[in-house]
């Protein structure tokens, strides 16, 4: 069997944890492959909203084993609040999760570090989460990280101070200081020890035996492909590969066992953080879309900033990740808008083009504007119900895009879920 790999095109918060979840019948096993707590993924059903940081969004579903792989960053106080939220809600987290022993851990000094780093950029800083993500991949590049199989070693504690006590010189070097370091340490040790209790595993073992043995797996994104460490618009990025190849280095799957590729995106645009944003809209429009997506970010709580989509920057992310199908949410958002514009090509010092200049701060969106559609859609619950003009604005992004849109989302519900 292949592995199918659902993943955000666009800055992240695309509605991937909503499909995850609607699509999660198809799989026996749902694996996250990179970021971690930075992630914020909302699930909604029978009137119940959760949103995930770092556990699969295959965890309501009784069948699917969910995995927490090697390339996700783990920060155990996180992952216990999540437990515990979840447990309130009846689910047997115990049975269905499984975490790599490869996973590195966020030590309770990385989100401090991440803290003093941004307030060191000054007016340049990313506009982290403030997860610790950067710092604790930089330690596991820097091959001094801690994984979450040394937890209960013979070494862990000497090699915890001594990282530890790297940290802390740097903070002294940066002058920053957390009165509360003590508490946090307590918490994290107190969280380590309510975690022993569950599935560790080597998850790239478990993962290519499951496929040998027919089952089916879903790797599932975090953030976006345009928030890539790699081909994001650096630095303002996260600090892991968010593409499909992310895929097999997180999961410790050959490339050649990748199957379909679901590429995620609203039918318009957002981004939270700092850096470039060629499409965003700065006025009316662009609060409209605020206050109509409720764009605020799911794990901070900071209003997303917002525009019109960018195929670009789409037909991009689609040709890094080898998108086979595409999925268009939140088209419910747009009902209402007399028109709606698609930025078809950025004007840059070279002339117009369709590729994203090494510096994105330098594309000028050149819009076309499209019909919009007046007719409340996230009651409807066929393709056929929707109006013509949201039809032909898919087959415009189609004909753009060259992938075919499969999925339309019209609310942030699992049964609001169109298919083509
Ligand atoms: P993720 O990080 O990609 O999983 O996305 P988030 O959960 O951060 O953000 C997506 C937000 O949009 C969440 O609040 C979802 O409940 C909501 N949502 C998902 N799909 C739709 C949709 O089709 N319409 C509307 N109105 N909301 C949606
Ligand atoms: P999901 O999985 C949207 C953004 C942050 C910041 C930059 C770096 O929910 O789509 P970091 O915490 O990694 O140091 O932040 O990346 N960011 C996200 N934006 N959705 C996310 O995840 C994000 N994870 C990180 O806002 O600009
Ligand atoms: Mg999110």
């Amino acid at each position: 069997m292949k592995v199918d790999v659902l993943l955000g095109l666009q800055w992240g918060d695309e509605g991937k944890g909503k499909i995850v979840d609607v699509i999660t019948p198809k799989y026996d096993i749902i694996a996250r492959f990179q970021g971690g707590p930075n992630a914020g993924h909302t699930l909604e059903f029978d009137g119940t909203k959760v949103v995930l940081n770092t556990i699969p969004s295959g965890i309501f579903r009784p069948h699917a084993m969910n995995i927490i792989g090697n390339g996700v960053v783990i920060d155990p106080v996180t992952l216990q609040r999540e437990i515990t939220n979840l447990l309130k809600l009846g689910v047997p987290v115990k049975d269905r999760l499984y975490i790599s022993r490869k996973a590195h851990l966020i030590m309770p000094t990385h989100p401090i570090l991440d803290a003093a780093y941004e307030k060191a950029k000054g007016d340049s800083k990313i506009g982290s989460t403030l997860k610790g993500i950067g710092p604790t991949y930089a330690d596991k590049i820097g091959r001094s990280g801690l994984r979450v199989g040394n937890l209960g070693g013979s070494s862990f504690q000497a090699a915890y101070n001594n990282i530890r006590e790297k940290h802390l010189q740097t903070l002294r070097l940066l002058d920053y200081t957390d009165p509360e370091l003590a508490e946090k340490e307590q918490r994290w040790l107190d969280a380590v020890a309510f975690l022993s209790d569950y599935h560790t595993c080597d998850s790239e073992l478990v993962i290519n035996q499951a496929l040998k043995a027919g089952k089916r797996v879903l790797a599932e994104g975090a953030q976006g492909t345009l928030l890539d460490i790699d081909f994001g618009s650096y630095p303002f990025v996260t600090s892991s590969n968010t593409i499909t190849a992310g895929a097999c280095t997180g999961l410790g799957l050959a490339p050649q066992t990748i199957g379909e590729v679901f590429g995620i995106f609203k039918a318009y645009c957002t981004r939270v953080g700092s850096g470039p944003f060629p499409t965003e809209l700065h006025g009316e429009a662009g609060e409209e879309l605020r206050k109509l997506g409720h764009e605020f970010g799911a794990t901070t709580g900071r209003p997303r900033r917002c525009g019109w989509i960018d195929l670009p920057a789409l037909k991009y992310a689609i040709m890094l990740n080898g998108a086979t199908q595409l999925i268009m949410m939140k088209s419910d958002v747009l009902s209402g808008f007399e028109e709606i514009g698609v930025c078809t090509h950025y004007q840059t010092a070279e002339g117009l083009t369709d590729v994203l200049p090494f510096d994105l701060a330098e594309a000028k969106p050149v819009i076309e504007m499209v019909p919009g559609w007046q007719q409340d859609l996230t009651g409807m619950t066929s393709i056929e119900q929707l109006p013509v003009e949201l039809h032909n604005y898919i087959a415009f992004l189609e004909k753009h895009l060259e992938v075919p849109i499969k999925v339309v989302s019209v609310g942030p519900d699992r049964t609001q879920t169109l298919y083509r």
